[in-house]
């Protein structure tokens, strides 16, 4: 994973109050060390987040600089293994992201260069000295032979000591460039518009395989073998949410958004993406079968989809994207409809690069514009939840929701689209108490349970999913029908078990008391007005999206109670760039 920043200027800039400013804004892609390079060669960095690393950093200024923020993969968090990286006499700095899968190959290869981290980043600024130091080549060249060498995903920025000039290169890992006119028309480099989107409105999206060559008055393209090439600048709309507001933390911020994002998500499947929407039906109904393409929230989406397209008589199906290859077969009358959040998330574009040309069609739901997995589709629908900031998702998923009920609503699936977010605010302000009130009572909760069937199943799940990284415990979210054949020994007196039970669902009301029996805790998410929490009335797609605010809140409430980062889970991060 990983983020990347690179500025080239014609006057100097402030590493403090440049360059970090912009690093701090891709901190979601990853948070266990930050650091810092200038053209001087001095390097500071040190293990946390960026916050405290910006209070401590010692100012400077320069034409060019680089920085990273890491999310570790190659050796534990330290100060040495975070990024910039040097080469050994400290003239070759780079910054890398993505994983680098014949690092111990290439550094064999480079005997005469010491190197003291666990990385395989460090490799980098080696091979450059080694090459361009040592044995003389051009940079170009070196870029050349690196490309053809280097196996695996990056995007790295490469700068030498008192040349204000920044190399970058990218293949697999995603790199954008923008000119920010309130910088004085410097080059910013950054692993995706979230770290510009507030200085700019264009950007160029790097091809994989290529690099560019960045001074102070100028930028080239080039591919591999070193050619010259053009590559399009792309406007792009970017909704700015990166402030607080009067919320403590980003989570409850977008839970509570969820109004206002929901309904622009609908208005524009009405106007601006009308067409989209309609492209997506007719493919659905010329394709055989639809297979979804997604992981972690995304994934729980993606059952959704699946759902409905079943009720609707459509073969549908999904399976957790890095499984997908063993588990599913694509074929040149399937429809894969890639779903993503960040757009980024290398479990799913790898499959989705291997079955480009074996699908009938490929079709995305993102939030980021341009990010990989819409560039890699042939047609998409955008979910304009606005930026994401708390890793774990909400209000794009409630948007990933809608956007598949919207479109079953298209193909007769009986739903009024258009109650859901008047609906929302209802329960966001209807189930705020009880969520509070549970939290203080689960808060020293170890294990917990979440049961659900049909359209449920999924938030069953979800809300699993949340309770696990928002709140470290171990939840398992399963579908009702499954308890009696081996979970049900885990219920004890006292364990807590959410169960969702739309129309009073007599299936769903034996497995309650089947728990409930064995003496569990047991929580009834209801929209009969039947249940402790009770959600606003609606089909059973809708249920599942408020009794998923439910779960949302249930897990932020027990955050706060635990005095946990909730924006920031231990070990995670929000866009997954390696497989
Ligand atoms: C990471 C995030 C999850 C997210 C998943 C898929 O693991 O922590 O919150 O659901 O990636 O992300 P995507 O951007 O593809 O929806």
């Amino acid at each position: 994973m990983c983020g990347i920043i690179g500025i080239v200027s014609k006057d100097t800039h402030s590493i403090k109050h440049d360059t970090l400013p912009l690093l701090k804004r891709l901190e979601y892609r990853g948070y266990d060390s930050a650091g810092v390079a200038t053209l001087a060669g001095d390097i500071q960095k040190q293990t946390g987040h960026i916050g405290p690393f910006i209070d401590s950093v010692t100012d400077h200024r320069t034409q060019a600089s680089i920085a990273h923020t890491r999310w570790a993969t190659h050796g534990g968090v330290t100060a040495l293994n975070a990024h910039p990286h040097a080469d050994g006499t400290g003239q070759f700095m780079i910054v890398h992201n993505g994983i680098l899968e014949n690092a111990d190959a290439l550094r064999a290869s480079l005997p005469n260069e010491s190197l003291v981290s666990e990385t395989d980043s460090e490799v980098v600024a080696a091979f450059f000295h080694d090459r361009i130091g040592v044995q003389g080549l051009t940079t170009d060249a070196a870029i050349h032979e690196f490309i053809g060498a280097a196996e695996g995903t990056y995007a790295i920025l490469l700068m030498q000591r008192d040349d204000p000039t920044v190399y970058a290169i990218k293949h697999n890992s995603p790199l954008a460039l923008t000119r920010a006119s309130s910088m004085h028309g410097a080059t910013i480099l950054a692993s995706d518009i979230t770290a510009f989107g507030h200085l700019s409105d264009e950007a160029q999206f790097f091809e994989d395989q290529t690099y560019c060559r960045i001074t102070p008055d100028s930028v080239a393209f080039f591919n591999a073998a070193g050619d010259p090439i053009e590559i399009e600048p792309k406007s792009f709309e970017w909704k700015d949410d990166a402030s607080l507001d009067e919320y403590p933390h980003f989570m409850i911020k977008e839970i509570m958004e969820q109004p206002t994002t929901s309904r622009r998500l609908l208005e524009s499947l009405k106007t601006m993406q009308a067409a989209e929407l309609d492209t997506f039906a007719t493919t659905l109904k010329k394709a055989r079968r639809v297979v979804f393409l997604s992981c972690g929230t995304s994934y729980h989406a993606s059952l959704i989809g699946a759902f409905l397209l079943n009720q609707l008589n459509y073969e549908a199906h999904t399976v957790i994207a890095s499984e997908f290859e063993n588990f599913i077969l694509v074929d040149p009358s399937t429809f894969v409809i890639a779903i993503s959040q960040s757009g980024e998330t290398m479990d799913v574009i790898l499959p989705l690069k291997r079955i480009e040309n074996q699908a009938m069609k490929i079709g995305s739901i993102v939030n980021v514009p341009y990010s990989t997995i819409q560039r890699h589709s042939d047609t998409t629908l955008e979910l304009l939840a606005g930026q994401e900031i708390c890793v774990a998702s909400t209000k794009a998923y409630t948007n990933q929701v809608i956007m598949l009920i919207k479109l079953a609503e298209r193909l007769g699936y009986d739903v009024d689209c258009d109650k859901i977010p008047g609906r929302i605010e209802e329960c966001l302000a209807s189930i705020d108490g009880i969520a509070r009130e549970l939290a203080v009572e689960l808060k020293h909760t170890r294990e917990m349970y979440v049961l659900g069937r049909g359209a449920a199943y999924p938030m069953a799940r979800e809300i699993a999913l949340k309770l696990k990284e928002i709140d470290y415990i171990h939840a398992e979210g399963m579908m009702a029908g499954e308890l009696k054949h081996g979970t049900l020994a885990l219920i004890e007196d006292g364990t807590p078990v959410i169960c969702l039970i739309h129309d009073d669902n007599p299936a769903m009301r034996s497995s309650t008391r089947e728990v409930e029996a064995r003496g569990a805790r047991s929580i009834v998410v209801s929209n009969t007005g039947s249940g402790e929490v009770n959600v606003p009335a609606g089909c059973e797609a809708e249920f599942a999206i408020y009794s998923c605010l439910f779960g949302h809140l249930l897990s932020y409430y027990i955050g706060v109670e635990r005095n946990l980062p909730i924006d920031k889970p231990r070990n995670l991060a929000k866009s997954v760039t390696v497989g």
